[in-house]
């Protein structure tokens, strides 16, 4: 009934816009079709989806409006931070060159920018995993004064003087009225289609392509090293984890310590997903790797011991993960088979 309304709303409103265009030169925007629902489409080896679209369907018109906002950068004080400035596509939406991120008047952040991909599978989202729902998540990058230091009052407020978005805004919700909830869950629609399952792991996985004997004997080596923590298809059980990391006293991040204050969380945080790692350097919560080969020459010499370092790394009373040279080129052929080019490629995610 909703969707049937909205239908004929948007096909009233392709033909107001076209008499419109007729006397005007303004640009014409693509999404004002009749909107449609759509499916998210993901390998069946992949987890059960966390998005909850009930709430918020998924159609094709809120993600167009997604997508501009996620490159719009009026969501920022001064216009010129848009998500997709510290969410760079071909860096798998990370923030690249950049250790931790940068925001408004070149402000300095805590944290390494995460990459942002199969984000409707996860159950916990940042660094330290305050946030349990997509939804929440991009409230705290606009209002943090290191990053889009901007409201919700003044975004709506900006957008609103600005007749595209009215269009957008109706062409997805069916009215044109911009409130805070729906800059949230067409942002969180789109980020639910960023999706990234085109890996080479993955045409191995569905039989399509094999694995040279480097990426295989990696892929092995993996298993018995690093999937006790970088588990199933997401490369991460999404649990927090000592690594003995030095404190930085730079950015004075503890980790899971600044949501719980609980001393045994010290320096604890969210196993990163491992997809797409060959292209999110720097690494770690505060980028202090610049390679691949740092953070394995990390975990085979210098992990620290502390009370909190997880057990995985401290097995059999050595302090750190065993592994020569050559074990660590073939575990670095292998995580570079969770390459995805045609997920930072994909015209569909771009600006
Ligand atoms: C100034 C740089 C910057 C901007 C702008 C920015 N982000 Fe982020 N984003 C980050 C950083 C840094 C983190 C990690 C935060 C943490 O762990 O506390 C992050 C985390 C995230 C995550 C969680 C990823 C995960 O794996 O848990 C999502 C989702 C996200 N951002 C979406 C957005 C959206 C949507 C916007 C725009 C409204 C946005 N970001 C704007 C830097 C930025
Ligand atoms: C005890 C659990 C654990 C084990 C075992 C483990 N990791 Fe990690 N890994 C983590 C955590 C937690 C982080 C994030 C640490 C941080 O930033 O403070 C991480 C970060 C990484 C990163 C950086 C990711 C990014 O986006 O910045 C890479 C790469 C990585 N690990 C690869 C490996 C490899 C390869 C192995 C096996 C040789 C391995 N890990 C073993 C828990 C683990």
């Amino acid at each position: 009934m909703f969707i049937m309304n909205k239908s004929f709303f948007v096909i009233g409103l392709v033909f107001v816009s076209f008499l419109t265009c007729i006397s005007c030169s303004e640009e014409i925007i693509q999404p004002l079709e009749k909107d449609e629902a759509l499916n998210l489409h993901f390998p069946s080896y992949f987890p059960e989806l966390t998005f909850d679209a009930s709430g918020n369907p998924i159609t094709k018109n809120g993600i167009e409006l997604g997508r501009k906002l996620f490159y719009e950068g009026r969501l920022s004080r001064n216009n010129t931070i848009s998500c997709g400035f510290c969410h760079i596509q071909e860096n798998a939406f990370t923030h690249h060159g950049h250790n931790v991120s940068h925001g408004v008047d070149d402000r300095v952040g805590i944290r390494n920018a995460p990459p942002i991909q199969n984000m409707a599978f996860l159950k916990k989202y940042t660094w330290d995993g305050v946030i349990h729902n997509l939804n929440d998540q991009p409230i705290i990058p606009i209002t943090e004064e290191n990053e889009m230091d901007s409201s919700m009052p003044e975004i709506i407020s900006k957008l609103n003087s600005d007749f595209k978005y009215k269009k957008l805004f109706k062409a997805a919700y069916g009215d044109e009225s911009i409130t805070g909830e729906k800059i949230l869950k067409a942002l969180c629609q789109f980020m639910a289609t960023m999706i990234s399952a085109d890996a080479k792991y993955d045409r191995f996985k569905q039989g399509l392509e094999n694995l040279t004997v480097e990426e295989t004997q990696g892929m092995n080596l993996f298993n018995q090293k690093c999937a006790s923590c970088h588990s199933g298809e997401l490369f991460t059980d999404e649990s927090f984890r000592n690594t003995g990391m030095y404190y930085n006293t730079q950015f004075k991040d503890a980790g899971r310590y600044r949501v719980t204050l609980d001393q045994n969380d010290w320096m604890k945080f969210r196993v990163p997903s491992l997809r797409n790692i060959e292209y999110t350097a720097p690494y770690m919560h505060d980028g202090r790797f610049y390679t691949l080969e740092a953070v394995l020459n990390f975990y085979s010499d210098n992990v620290e011991d502390n009370p909190n370092l997880d057990v995985e790394l401290k097995k059999n009373g050595h302090v750190g993960i065993n592994m020569n040279t050559q074990e660590k080129q073939f575990i670095i052929a292998f995580l570079k088979t969770l390459s995805d080019k045609s997920f930072i490629t994909n015209p569909k995610f771009s600006e």
